[in-house]
């Protein structure tokens, strides 16, 4: 590389949005790696983006972390920490990096995703680091950060493979890809019941899900099924049939979870009436399907044109909740210099 290059390549700015899974990933092969259990499929979103700036500090004997201006600590800097030493090996040097990384959300939102964070600071770190990886490349990169991540690198819809055969052929096999979808229009309404701190991390739930819940093979195998079938449904554009697999896959995963030992309870009274105003909306004729992750926020998938309607009758059940409106949105990119 010339120096000229090399200096380029030494900061870069990327970004990613999060998405959410309408087949869930739930439960590790491998920690270590990060291999998935499942196959999980998602919709990357087209609101709260993360922007993550990686720069070389040659002269730096840490690396130093900022989440939204503030000095990183704990776990998530640690996380990050660990992901760059991952970069480096990669390429081949050492220079420690001063990482920026910025989320949009609404404050006290409780959104902020680990997805779109490791799929910015991959794309950002691969550059930064002179790496070139190719998309898929990319996507077992920030599997490495947080394994949902490796969904976020792409727009629209995505499927991410749970890795075959255990160490470094799971390792190769275990990444995400674009999943063509035609003659859907869908929005995400996201009803934020709780923007208050998980009580247990996703990390840990999914260890004592895998490790206890004895219902946790029978959801892994019927995931397999569903996952077929969203497929099927996502191909010929059937909202209805999306929304109907998305949730009863997501319920299904809440239950494993449920009866782990000791249970972990993610979904609050507050997820319980919204999930009541949903089923009183399929009464009315509307298709709004709903579908939660590792906390008590409750994701609606319903046609666009009835995102207005579906974010009334949640307002009306939960009036102090907050309600946002997603589209799909687009892949991870790094920016350019005119965009800076
Ligand atoms: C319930 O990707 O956040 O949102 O891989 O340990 O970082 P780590 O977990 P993470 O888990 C996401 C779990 C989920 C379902 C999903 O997004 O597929």
């Amino acid at each position: 590389m010339t120096v000229e290059n090399q200096l380029k390549a030494a900061a870069a700015t990327a970004v990613a949005h999060p998405n959410i899974a309408l087949i869930k990933y739930w439960g590790k092969s491998d920690e270590r790696l990060m291999i998935p259990y499942v196959d999980s499929l998602s919709m990357t979103l087209d609101i709260l983006p993360t922007v993550t700036t990686v720069r070389l500090g040659p002269g730096e004997r840490t690396d130093q972390v900022t989440l939204d201006g503030a000095p990183a600590e704990g776990d998530f800097r640690q996380r990050v920490v660990t992901f760059l030493d991952l970069l480096r090996a990669m390429a081949g040097r050492d220079e420690r990096a001063v990482v920026d990384t910025r989320n949009v959300v609404p404050t006290g939102a409780g959104l902020a995703s680990s997805a779109s964070g490791f799929a910015a600071l991959a794309v950002a770190g691969a550059a930064a680091y002179g790496l070139d990886p190719d998309p898929t490349a990319l996507s077992r990169l920030a599997r490495r950060g947080s394994a949902s991540a490796s969904r976020s690198i792409f727009g629209g819809f995505a499927i991410c493979h749970a890795g075959q055969g255990g160490g470094e052929a799971a390792d190769r096999s275990a990444f995400a890809e674009p999943v063509p979808v035609t003659g859907l229009d869908p929005a995400l309404v996201i009803a934020l019941v709780n923007a208050g701190p998980k009580a247990v991390s996703s990390r840990e739930a999914m260890r004592r899900t895998v490790a206890t819940s004895p219902l946790y093979q029978s959801w892994a195998a019927s995931s397999k099924i569903d996952l077929a079938e969203m497929r099927g449904a996502l191909h010929r554009g059937d909202l209805a049939a999306v929304g109907e697999i998305a949730e009863r896959n997501a319920l299904g995963m809440h239950a494993t979870m449920l009866a782990a030992r000791p249970a972990v309870r993610y979904l609050s009274a507050d997820t319980v009436t919204v999930l009541d105003s949903v089923l009183r909306l399929r009464a009315d004729g509307v298709a709004a399907y709903a579908t939660m992750d590792a906390g008590p926020n409750v994701k609606v998938l319903c046609h666009r044109a009835d995102a207005g309607r579906v974010a009334d009758a949640v307002r009306a059940a939960v009036p102090d909740c907050s309600v946002l409106t997603a589209g799909p949105g687009p892949a991870a990119v790094l920016r350019t210099e005119a965009g800076r």
